[in-house]
């Protein structure tokens, strides 16, 4: 196995917060994408399971397989140098209880070279969160939409329950969790969240006062096709940079102008 000496730790990511210097995380599903944003310098890098929307074109993320994850996530983590990588668990891959949390988390750190888990839950998991973390396994919890209860929800919507947000995450604190997500949460209470809690939180669509942002990396450079949510910011536009290499590759195939004398052997 290659040395990853430089990866930055579980404690040093919490430890930026104290430093005070705002965490930078996106997402991952596959070596190439993974070391561009390494390479970058990203702070952590998410296998999400929106793999089951980005990359397998699903209509929610429900339906993506542990096993899934797992080959994803271990291509990603062979590919970075520096940044933390912290692993999605899926949808009914935890709740039934400690021991199912435990045995599908210990398989993702032990088949995927990942350092973390994420799991959706605040003061609902904290039981679950508590057992992995005294197994050895670092959790970040995931609170406000949590995408994979969206039909318990009635869709992706805004969470505006303020004592719930602040239980929730104060619970994920107090169980053990080293970070925690905050999705679709009106800026105020995500900031109240953020200086309530000595762990880092990292803000999707929770306003700039989150000790870091998190974003899918495919939204962010325009690579979705459609409707992006209100939250992300377009960064670049690669499906059209993309769509403009392949029409050109395309016209100058069919006219026999490519391959030219540089791309030719001669002998
Ligand atoms: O799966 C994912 O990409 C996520 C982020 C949206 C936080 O959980």
């Amino acid at each position: 196995m290659e040395k990853q000496a430089k990866r930055l730790t579980v404690p040093g990511f919490s430890a930026l917060k104290s430093a005070g210097r705002k965490i930078t995380m996106l997402t991952a599903y596959d070596y190439t994408m993974a070391q561009l944003l390494d390479d970058a310098g990203i702070d952590g890098i998410l296998v999400g399971d929106s793999m089951s929307m980005v990359v397998q074109g699903r209509e929610t993320t429900l339906s993506v397989t542990l096993d899934e994850m797992i080959y994803h996530a271990e291509m990603v983590a062979r590919a970075v140098k520096h940044a933390l990588v912290i692993v999605d668990m899926p949808f009914a891959t935890y709740e039934v209880g400690v021991h199912q949390a435990i045995a599908n988390a210990g398989r993702i750190l032990k088949e995927t070279n990942g350092q973390a888990v994420k799991l959706e839950g605040g003061a609902d998991q904290a039981d679950t969160i508590a057992g992995l973390v005294a197994a050895g396994i670092p959790v970040m919890a995931h609170v406000g939409l949590r995408p994979q209860s969206v039909h318990q929800m009635g869709g992706y919507k805004v969470q505006r329950d303020e004592t719930r947000l602040l239980d929730d995450a104060a619970a994920a604190q107090q169980a053990g969790a080293f970070g925690v997500v905050l999705e679709c949460v009106p800026a105020p209470i995500a900031a109240k969240i953020s200086a309530s809690l000595e762990i880092p939180t990292i803000g999707i669509g929770a306003g700039s006062e989150c000790d870091g942002q998190v974003l899918v990396t495919h939204d962010m450079l325009g690579l979705t096709r459609g409707d992006v949510p209100r939250f992300v910011k377009p960064y670049a536009d690669l499906r059209s940079v993309i769509t403009d290499a392949v029409s050109r590759y395309c016209e100058e195939t069919r006219a026999g102008t490519f391959p030219g004398e540089d791309q030719t052997y001669t002998r």
